[in-house]
């Protein structure tokens, strides 16, 4: 296998005497979708929030290409190239698509560029924010106030705004959620898309979209990893039926 682009070595999260994550030692490989999957409560949330710096381990460790970034701050894990989006939106309401998005490219902003004259900086963060906007598919919507769209196109735009960071490795948490088949469909072709040029660590109730985009599979229950593997055998693996997919899917 070819180096983690990144990977965790006994990485907790405790709360209290809760062990939200339990001693997680886990490798991404580069370039590939690997679903994270589990019953309410597992830990997958957590896990991605330390993954992204959002929260900070109890202990353990988290390396990205190569560097040790155990307990970086959210905008530095972002800045090196990792994108995160949220199980609940988590857009500006009051804005449109448009400047949701601008945020995202703004904060991506490199000390360099600091350098450059203010039209070609304006200008190379316009084109960030349109290029995340069409990737979305909401160029059509940009100038709307986000509070006036879809549930299913806020969450397009919640990704737009986490692809506005031109991030290298993407972290989605439960990207369907509350959607319906039809805007489902054009998320799940959008997450084949992106798996074309990055890595995604992905979150997903949703079975049959895990089963259609996922390369590799972890199941986690209790904070724990229970499993690790190709989809096919997590899939016919008896541990797992019994604590997961046998039960109706977990649900949520
Ligand atoms: N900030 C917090 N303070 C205390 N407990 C927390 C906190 N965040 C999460 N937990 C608890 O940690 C456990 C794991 O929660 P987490 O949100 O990571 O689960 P999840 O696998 O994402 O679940 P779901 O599928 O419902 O989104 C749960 O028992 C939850 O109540
Ligand atoms: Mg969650």
């Amino acid at each position: 296998m070819s180096e983690p682009i990144l990977n965790t070595l006994d990485l907790s999260r405790h709360f209290g005497a809760l062990r939200a994550v339990d001693a997680v030692t886990l490798e991404f490989a580069p370039g590939r979708v690997h679903a994270i999957i589990g019953p309410n409560g597992a830990g997958k949330t957590t896990l991605i929030n330390l993954l992204s710096g959002d929260l900070k381990p109890s202990s353990g460790s988290i390396r990205f290409k190569g560097q040790d970034i155990t307990g970086a701050p959210p905008y530095v894990v972002s800045r090196l190239g990792v994108g995160r989006s949220y199980q609940k939106t988590n857009i500006f309401p009051a804005f449109t698509c448009f400047e949701n998005c601008w945020l995202g490219a703004q904060s991506r902003e490199r000390t360099s560029m600091r350098f450059l004259r203010p039209a070609r900086r304006y200008r190379s963060v316009r084109e960030r924010t349109e290029r995340a906007l069409a990737l979305c598919g909401l160029t059509e919507r940009a100038h709307v106030v986000s509070s006036a769209i879809s549930h299913g196109e806020q969450r397009q735009l919640e990704i737009g705004m986490m692809l506005a960071t031109e991030p290298e490795l993407l972290l989605l948490d439960e990207p369907l959620a509350g959607m319906g088949a039809e805007e489902a469909a054009r998320v799940i072709g959008l997450l084949r898309e992106l798996a074309a040029d990055h890595t995604l660590i992905l979150i997903e109730h949703d079975m049959d979209a895990v089963f259609a985009v996922a390369d590799r599979l972890t199941v986690m229950v209790n904070g724990r990893v229970l499993e690790t593997g190709d989809p096919q055998d997590i899939r016919a693996s008896p541990a797992v039926q019994e604590a997961y997919l046998g039960s109706g899917e977990g649900g949520g």
